[in-house]
């Protein structure tokens, strides 16, 4: 297990390497904005990844290599979808809802 903290919300959950980061948290009640479901077709569940551990996670895939630039992906940007977290993150997520409260 390792945690993930969300950077401008006072909040930080457990998350499980077996599942996706956007499964993650969407069981914590975070719903990453997405038009696909998790699916990798739609590019739209953004999360970057803030710290220089963060990004070398694992290796950026070919899908969001689709859906990102090369500046994004130096800057950190994921898709949320595609991301399975080992250790302790830090993210940004620019548009989600959060039904936890
Ligand atoms: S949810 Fe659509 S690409 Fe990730």
């Amino acid at each position: 297990m390792a945690t993930a903290k969300i950077s401008g919300l006072d909040k930080e959950m457990e998350i499980s390497s077996a599942v996706t980061l956007f499964n993650n948290l969407a069981m914590n009640g975070v719903m990453v904005y997405n038009e696909c479901g998790g699916k990798g077709r739609c590019g739209k569940c953004k999360v970057r990844l803030l710290t220089e551990q963060d990004k070398r996670i694992k290796k950026v895939n070919d899908i969001e290599k689709k859906h990102l630039t090369q500046e994004q992906i130096e800057q950190g940007w994921r898709l949320s979808c595609q991301v399975y977290a080992i250790k302790d993150i830090e993210i940004e997520i620019p548009s989600f809802i959060d039904k936890s409260k």
